[in-house]
C-alpha cells in the first residue's frame, strides 16, 4: 500500500505508522510541526529497514485548511499515487475546560469534525480520481472516530458531539462511493493510553496503543467500514445506547 499519514507523531497513530512501516509499505507522514515529522519519519525509516531520507513528510494543521490540498498534492508526488489515507489527528480537553473557554471548545469542534471532514473530502477526491484496479477499490479512507460519538454523555458533550458527527458522515460516504471503489473505514476506539488522556483516570477496558493499530491494519486490510478497538467496547457500546435517557441523567459517565 501507499498510505498518507495524518497524525502519526504520537499515540494510535504512531503505532499504526510502525506497523504499516514494519510490513514494507510505502509511507508518507503529515503533521503540523515539520521538526516533529522529520524526527518520526526517521524513526520509522530505522524501525522499518527504509533507506534514510526515503519517507516523507508534509506540514498538514488540521486548524489551518488552506493547507490541505497542497499537502496531499505533495504526499502524491512523492509517493507516485497514494491508495490509503489514514486520519488519526484529533483533539481532546475534558468538558471542564471546554466550558471553560469557548476559544478552546470552537477549536476542539473544528478541528475533530469541520476540518477533519474538510481534510477527508480532499483525500477522497483524489482516491476516487485513480484509475480503476477491477474489482479491487480505488482506495481507502481510514478515520479515527470515538466511542464517545454513540451516546450523548456528560464528561464529553462537545467532543462526543464533534465524533458523533464525523461518525454520520463516513458512514455516509460509506454508502455514496463504496460501488465507485473508496473503502472508508470508521475506527472507533474506547480508552486507549496515549498522550491525549494522560490525565483521566484509567477505566475499565482500556486499551494499548499497538494492539489498536493491529485492529485497525486488520479492518484496513478487510475494508470493514466500523471497528471498534480494543473490541470489547463494541459490547460496552451496546449496553451504553440502549440504557433509558433517566438513566444517562443520573449517571456520571
Ligand atoms: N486515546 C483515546 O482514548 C481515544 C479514544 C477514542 C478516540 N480517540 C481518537 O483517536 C485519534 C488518535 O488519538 P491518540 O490517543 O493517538 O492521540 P494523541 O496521542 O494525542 O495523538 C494525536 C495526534 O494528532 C495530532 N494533532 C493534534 N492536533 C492536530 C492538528 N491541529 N493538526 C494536525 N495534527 C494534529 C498530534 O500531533 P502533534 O504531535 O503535533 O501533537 C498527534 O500526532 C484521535 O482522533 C482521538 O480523538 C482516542
Amino acid at each position: 500500500m501507499k498510505v498518507v499519514l495524518l497524525g502519526a507523531t504520537k499515540g494510535i497513530g504512531r503505532a499504526l505508522a510502525r506497523r504499516l512501516g514494519a510490513r514494507g509499505d510505502a509511507l508518507f507522514l503529515l503533521g503540523r510541526d515539520s521538526e516533529e515529522l522529520a524526527r518520526s519519519a526517521r524513526d520509522l525509516e530505522v524501525r522499518g529497514g527504509f533507506a534514510p531520507e526515503s519517507i516523507g513528510t508534509a506540514v498538514c494543521d488540521l486548524e489551518r485548511p488552506e493547507g490541505f490540498a497542497r499537502a496531499l498534492d505533495v504526499a502524491n508526488a512523492a509517493l507516485g499515487g497514494f491508495d490509503t489515507v489514514v486520519v488519526t489527528a484529533g483533539l481532546f480537553a475534558t468538558q471542564d475546560a471546554l466550558e471553560a473557554d469557548p476559544a478552546l471548545a470552537r477549536r476542539l469542534l473544528t478541528v475533530d469534525f469541520a476540518n477533519t471532514v474538510v481534510f477527508c473530502e480532499e483525500a477522497r477526491r483524489r482516491l476516487l480520481a485513480r484509475p480503476g484496479q477491477g474489482q479491487a477499490a480505488k482506495g481507502t479512507l481510514v478515520v479515527l472516530s470515538s466511542v464517545a460519538g454513540e451516546r450523548g454523555r456528560k464528561p464529553v458533550v462537545y467532543y462526543g458531539a464533534a465524533k458523533a458527527g464525523l461518525t454520520r458522515y463516513l458512514e455516509s460516504l460509506d454508502h455514496k462511493y463504496r460501488a465507485a471503489g473508496l473503502r472508508t473505514v470508521c475506527v472507533k476506539p474506547g480508552f486507549v493510553k496515549t498522550s491525549m488522556v494522560a490525565d483521566l483516570p484509567v477505566p475499565p477496558f482500556a486499551g494499548e496503543p499497538e494492539p489498536v493499530a493491529r485492529d485497525v491494519l486488520r479492518a484496513i486490510d478487510r475494508g470493514t467500514p466500523v471497528v471498534y478497538t480494543p473490541g470489547v467496547w463494541r459490547w460496552v457500546m451496546l449496553l451504553i445506547r440502549v440504557l433509558p435517557r433517566a438513566v444517562m441523567r443520573r449517571v456520571g459517565f
